[in-house]
């Protein structure tokens, strides 16, 4: 596997704004965790393509939030599923700790993604017949065997409940995702995200679907585990203030990377 890891790199700019002085404090570590490089994506609608990406290169270093702002339809949570390994590029490729993945057998994806990425969907994807609880505990469930998870269910357990308090959906255990609001389900849907403590965190709008109070209360906790655990994060999002909070914004126009 090939290595993108160059120690020559820059380190991003820190962007400091109101409000962001505590990000703005941190040192950003010079190390790739992932990259693109020439990444392309179109998809066929009849007998046409329609282009989506057209040669993505991007860094993502270690310990950074980074957010990809742009315009709808232009192509961010495209960008965020070839990042996580749920779809495969055109062309170009996708580096995750300097070894290429995009081309990885798909179990090898699988079990790349459950140890360590966490995913957050734009729409949330819950199980409907799950309870919170039991979706949050839903990947642990995908990475263990059944004896392995019944022995270690105490542990998980503390952990989901642990996740759904910092959330704030403690009291929401027992619900189906049909008995939740927009906000508890994308909660519930961050809760599950971090249940295996990722090291890269890939979040599409997680503010979107929350009041502006709720989503400050998340862009805390994401803020928290980006400087306390080293985690991090990749967030698409549509708003100002939002982006506003990650340490470098870039911008997707016509298929490509502005702003790096
Ligand atoms: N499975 C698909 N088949 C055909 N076209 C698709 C498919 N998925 C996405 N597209 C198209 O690709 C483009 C990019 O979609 P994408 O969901 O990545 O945009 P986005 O930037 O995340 O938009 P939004 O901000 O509205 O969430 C859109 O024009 C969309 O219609
Ligand atoms: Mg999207």
């Amino acid at each position: 596997m090939s290595s993108v890891t160059d120690p020559r790199q820059p380190r991003p700019a820190l962007r400091i704004s109101e409000g962001t002085s505590a990000l703005a404090t941190k040192p950003v570590s010079p190390k790739i965790k992932m990259a693109t490089r020439q990444l392309y994506k179109s998809y066929q609608k009849g007998s046409f393509g329609i282009p989506v990406l057209q040669g993505i290169d991007l860094e993502i270093y270690e310990g950074e939030f980074l957010a990809i702002v742009g315009s709808s339809g232009c192509g961010k949570s495209t960008l965020l599923h070839l990042l996580g390994t749920l779809d495969r590029p055109d062309a170009g490729e996708v580096h995750f700790d300097g070894y290429r993945i995009d081309n990885l057998p798909s179990a090898s994806r699988d079990l790349l993604r459950n140890k360590h990425f966490g995913m957050i969907f734009q729409f949330y994807h819950l199980l409907p017949e799950l309870t919170a609880m039991e979706n949050v505990l839903a990947p642990a469930l995908i990475a263990e065997s059944t004896l392995s998870y019944w022995l270690r269910r105490g542990e998980h357990h503390r952990r989901a409940v642990e996740l759904m308090e910092l959330v704030g959906i403690s009291h929401r255990v027992k619900h189906k995702p049909r008995e939740l609001s927009g906000g508890e389900m994308q909660r519930a849907a961050i809760a599950r995200a971090l249940l295996n403590k990722p090291r890269v965190l890939l979040a599409d709008e997680p503010t979107g679907n929350l009041d502006r109070s709720t989503g400050k209360q998340i862009m805390k906790i994401l803020g928290e585990l980006n400087q306390r655990e080293k985690l991090t994060i990749v967030m698409v999002t549509h708003d100002p203030w939002i982006a506003e909070q990650a340490d470098r914004t870039v911008r997707l126009v016509e298929g490509r990377i502005q702003g790096v």
